[in-house]
């Protein structure tokens, strides 16, 4: 098999970009800003961002990079050669799970956004209002109530199946031909939709002259005032560390398995941090100007407020919506606001099917062709139960479980590994190989000791308060529970179908020895 290699530096870097920036920076973050103390976000954000998700994303990416040079492009190989022992694999089996779990309702969820922006460019929805109207519409178009927008899933089903068949496409082509192209085309793109919309935010001014306070200079202040009383309380510093997980896509395996293309003779440091700018650009910077400012200016602060509450699809979704209907050319700016979440969410959808793509190819020996149909099947039939029960929340099950709860544990476990098991000085020597940067020195012990005890404390605290009443599906409606344990066992099932394929290569290989 021809070794796989990104084809240039700007393409790795807006590829490992891509694979960060998604729907977390634009819908996810801004939601989070508003609902934990605003301004005041910022304070935990940045100090989990620097002892927690920068670290973090070296030390994948020196895992990938190493791991890369011996052949191996999972997690599931790297933690057996840098545990220095087979069993480790059974710990990067979750390189496997999570993105592979995540990328099943995230690409879902993809489809929604591309549905939309061939919505807003035919003005599907304009005449539709208000909140109640708009979040009909999208309850019909998930189907989960059937009215008189749409009456089946067929909408969303075709614009799943378009997503998924341009993922398996793009993995198909490969590491440079597939995914670095498409980064390559999708994130200028999606950085210039943000500029855009963003200076359109700035201009909407007052949009309504009768209700004065609703302006944008008070949108900026409603998400950007720092409330510091919240500081005190656990849960935003909670809040922030998850965002910076989700945001920067560490805990996952698909930045292991990105840096896994990079050459052994090329800097990680600085394209990490390079990769990590980005993001955080568009997530701060962009994401914190368009969707909330814009609703304050329409819809004043005290519905803003119960928007953000309602969560992110209530905010991107169907109160936006509205505030294109408003504006002069809001089709093409409803368009191009999806078409932005589109870019950014396909390339990270890429990178959650990536790590199974080279396990199959890599580990299970199969040729490309049979790797893409059978993760295409595969990808297809999990999607099933996700589709069909979404109002029964088997969405959110999954997405607490993998999509935040197993981030930490895999982090957990893999700063373990890399600072204590490998050893931290070759961990260092590692992250500063060939470094275009000078990484300082005092990096070193912030992986070795605080970002262990960080994400331990994460842990913990989830394990004392949001774990117990989650297992014990405290306020779950009654009827939604037979679909919460299906999501629970279908979880177990994946997770148990990696440990066996593992299992299954590891005794092949033993038997080949002998
Ligand atoms: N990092 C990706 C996002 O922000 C998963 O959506």
């Amino acid at each position: 098999m021809k070794k796989e290699r990104w084809a240039t530096k700007t393409g790795l870097i807006l590829a490992l970009a891509g694979n960060a920036v998604g729907l977390g920076n634009f819908l996810r973050f801004p939601v989070q800003v508003a609902g934990n103390g605003g301004g005041a976000f910022m304070i935990p954000y940045f100090i989990a961002l620097i002892l927690v998700g920068i670290p973090l994303k070296w030390v994948e990416l020196s895992i990938g990079r190493l791991g890369g040079k011996h052949g191996y492009h999972n997690c599931v190989g790297m933690f057996g050669l840098i545990g220095g022992n087979p069993r480790f694999k059974y710990i990067g089996v979750l390189g496997l799970f999570i993105p592979f779990t995540v990328c099943v309702y995230y690409t879902y969820i993809v489809s929604w956004t591309l549905g939309y922006s061939v919505f807003s460019f035919l003005g599907s929805y304009f005449g539709l209002e208000s909140r109640e109207c708009m979040g009909a519409f999208l309850k019909g178009y998930q189907g989960v109530e059937s009215n008189q927008y749409f009456s089946s899933l067929a909408y969303s089903y075709t614009f799943f199946l378009i997503c998924l068949g341009l993922v398996m496409y793009v993995l198909y082509k490969g590491v440079s031909r597939g995914i670095e192209k498409l980064a390559k085309v999708a994130v200028p793109l999606l950085i210039l939709f943000g500029i855009i919309l963003m200076i359109r935010v700035f201009l909407l001014g007052t949009p309504d002259p009768s209700h004065p306070e609703r302006n944008i200079t008070n949108g900026l202040g409603f998400i950007w005032n720092p409330d510091f009383s919240e500081l005190s309380s656990a849960s935003i510093w909670l809040a922030a560390a998850g965002q910076v997980f989700f945001t920067l896509s560490v805990g996952w395996g698909t930045m292991h398995n990105y840096a896994s293309y990079i050459r052994e003779k090329d800097d990680i440091a600085l394209t990490g941090l390079a990769s990590s700018s980005i993001n955080e650009f568009t997530e701060v910077i962009i994401g914190g100007t368009i969707a909330i400012p814009a609703a304050v200016a329409f819809f004043g602060l005290i519905e803003t407020q119960s928007i953000a509450k309602g969560g992110a699809f209530d905010l991107g979704f169907q109160s936006l919506p509205i505030i294109f209907q408003k504006i002069p050319l809001g089709e093409i700016f409803g368009g191009m606001w999806f078409l932005l979440l589109f870019f950014a969410g396909i390339t990270s959808s890429v990178a959650m099917g990536q790590p199974v793509m080279s396990f199959l190819e890599g580990e299970m020996g199969l040729s490309r062709k049979k790797a893409t149909a059978i993760l295409g099947i595969a990808l297809l039939l999990v999607a099933q139960p996700v589709i069909l029960f979404l109002g029964n929340g088997f969405l959110d099950e999954l997405d607490f479980w993998v999509g935040s709860f197993a981030l930490v544990v895999f982090a957990f476990l893999e700063t373990i590994m890399f600072g204590w098991i490998f050893g931290m000085n070759r961990g260092w020597k590692e992250i500063i190989k060939n470094a275009e940067i000078k990484v300082p020195r005092i990096f070193y012990y912030i992986l070795k000791y605080i970002t262990p005890l960080f994400l331990f404390a994460i842990l913990v605290h989830w394990a004392i308060t949001e774990v117990p009443s989650k297992l014990s599906m405290m306020g779950v409606d009654q009827g939604n529970i037979p679909y919460i344990i299906a999501a629970r066992i279908m979880m177990a099932g994946i997770f148990l179908i990696f440990v066996l394929l593992v299992w299954r290569g590891d005794r092949e290989r033993r038997v080949r020895k002998k």
